[in-house]
């Protein structure tokens, strides 16, 4: 099978690496990829927001399959100009994918659907913000209604930062803010792969959002993951598919958007029970990358299965004993504005010890062929054992042999786990 991968993060470096594996793939593309994934496929330019340009691309490289990685594409409607020219896709159409795209569409899916999550008012005034903030209390959430990489969430017990976030996200043009109720408990999140009928739900994964230990610091796109979650409830992913996942995906093709692709479920378990924090479109970026790194079954066979609407069929998944955690590697500045350019060093050192694997994301090689920093998240280091602890040592590990001036990690990912 010709797959056809579009993004460039160590998400999909992650996606294409499994892909890469699988006997069934017979050639392999990342579009525009990163310098990770031009050493397992071939690396090709494109637009990655430009419908006609991933559809005319997909076209030109005969691919049977067309597996989209980041949100931004997929709100912009690229699975609907894939499927249009005739070509298999993985990943929801512009109207499904409204799910991550609009916080409120997501609201008003989930009450339909009576799926459990935060209560929230949605405003398009300052004067709404203030009265919703004051309903709830502190600790105050105020959301950016549309996409707003992984930046548009502010939770704080200060009233005039919340309103001052909630102020310049109603500046934008159409602007509209979601305030919500405070949910506490640890957080879970689940891809669950579905074809808009059946719903295959993965191993459940463990986000840290925060860029400093302890929790502290800003939010970001993710500092890293584990998986599996030793401390979650038996039955939670069947509790997650059947009060979550199967009906949202139920209610979404009751109202003609069939969301084919994967459905990521972010969620809070509180101490009033399990709500959902918020939907994504699309695999999460970085628990990708140690939920396959403990996937037995072919990837190839379950996204085509998904996209081909054959998912009621599809073997059952098989896993790794392994446990799997990954630590992301940022650069001076991330969430901020970042430095770039800084020489990248000790990645082969890394690779070279037992169970670990190195992912790139924003990486390039410079004029003389030298890997360099060229984005907010670099590195995803990913390290295998036979249980959490094991194999959180083994992913330091592997940062302990790579160097990148002003690099900025997280030294507690899965501590205490
Ligand atoms: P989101 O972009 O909606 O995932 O939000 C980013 C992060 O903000 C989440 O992972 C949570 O840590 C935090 N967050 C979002 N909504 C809430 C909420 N209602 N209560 C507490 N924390 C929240
Ligand atoms: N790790 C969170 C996300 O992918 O949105």
């Amino acid at each position: 099978m010709r797959i056809l991968v579009i993004g460039s993060g160590a998400r999909e470096h992650a996606i294409a690496r499994a892909l890469a594996a699988d006997v069934q793939t017979t050639a392999l593309f990342v579009a525009p990829g990163n310098p990770g994934t031009a050493a397992i496929a071939e690396n090709r330019p494109v637009r990655a927001d430009d419908p006609a340009a991933v559809a005319a691309l997909a076209t030109e490289l005969q691919a049977d399959l067309v597996v989209i990685g980041p949100e931004v594409p997929l709100v912009a409607g690229v699975a609907d100009a894939v499927r249009a020219a005739g070509i298999a896709c993985f990943g929801p159409d512009a109207a499904a994918a409204q799910l991550e795209g609009s916080k409120a569409f997501a609201k008003d899916v989930m009450a339909a659907a009576g799926v459990p999550t935060a209560m929230a008012h949605v405003c398009t005034s300052v004067a709404e913000v203030a009265e919703a903030l004051d309903a709830f209390g502190a600790p105050y959430v105020v959301k950016d209604d549309g996409l707003a990489a992984g930046k548009g969430v502010v939770v704080t017990d200060d009233r005039a930062a919340a309103l001052a976030h909630a102020e310049a996200c109603l500046a934008k043009p159409g602007g509209a803010v979601v305030v919500e109720e405070y949910l506490d408990g640890p957080e879970v999140s689940l891809f669950c792969v579905t074809d808009g009928t059946t719903v295959v739900p993965l191993e459940p994964a463990q986000d840290f959002k925060r860029l400093a230990d302890g929790d502290a610091g800003p939010n970001t796109g993710g500092m890293g993951a584990y998986s599996p979650l030793p401390w979650a409830p038996a039955d939670l992913v069947d509790d997650v598919v059947a009060r979550v996942a199967q009906p949202t995906i139920d209610e979404l093709a009751r109202r003609g958007a069939r969301f084919v692709g994967l459905l990521y479920c972010g969620l809070a378990l509180t101490s009033r029970g399990l709500r959902v924090v918020e939907f994504n479109a699309r695999f999460g970026d970085p628990e990708t990358q140690v939920v396959l790194a403990r996937l037995r079954s072919s990837l190839v066979e379950l996204l085509n299965d998904a996209a081909t609407g054959r998912l009621a069929q599809a073997p059952r998944l098989r896993w790794r004993p392994e446990a799997a955690v990954t630590v992301v590697m940022a650069a001076a500045g991330y969430p901020g504005t970042v430095r770039t350019g800084d020489p990248i060093t000790g990645l082969e050192a890394a690779e070279a010890l037992d169970g670990v694997h190195v992912l790139h994301a924003g990486t390039r090689l410079d004029d003389d062929g030298a890997l360099v920093s060229a984005g907010g998240r670099v590195l995803s280091v990913v390290g295998l054992g036979a249980d959490v602890q094991a194999a959180l040592a083994t992913a330091y590990r592997g940062v302990a042999e790579i160097s990148l001036p002003g690099e900025q990690h997280r030294s507690d990912i899965a501590a205490g786990i």
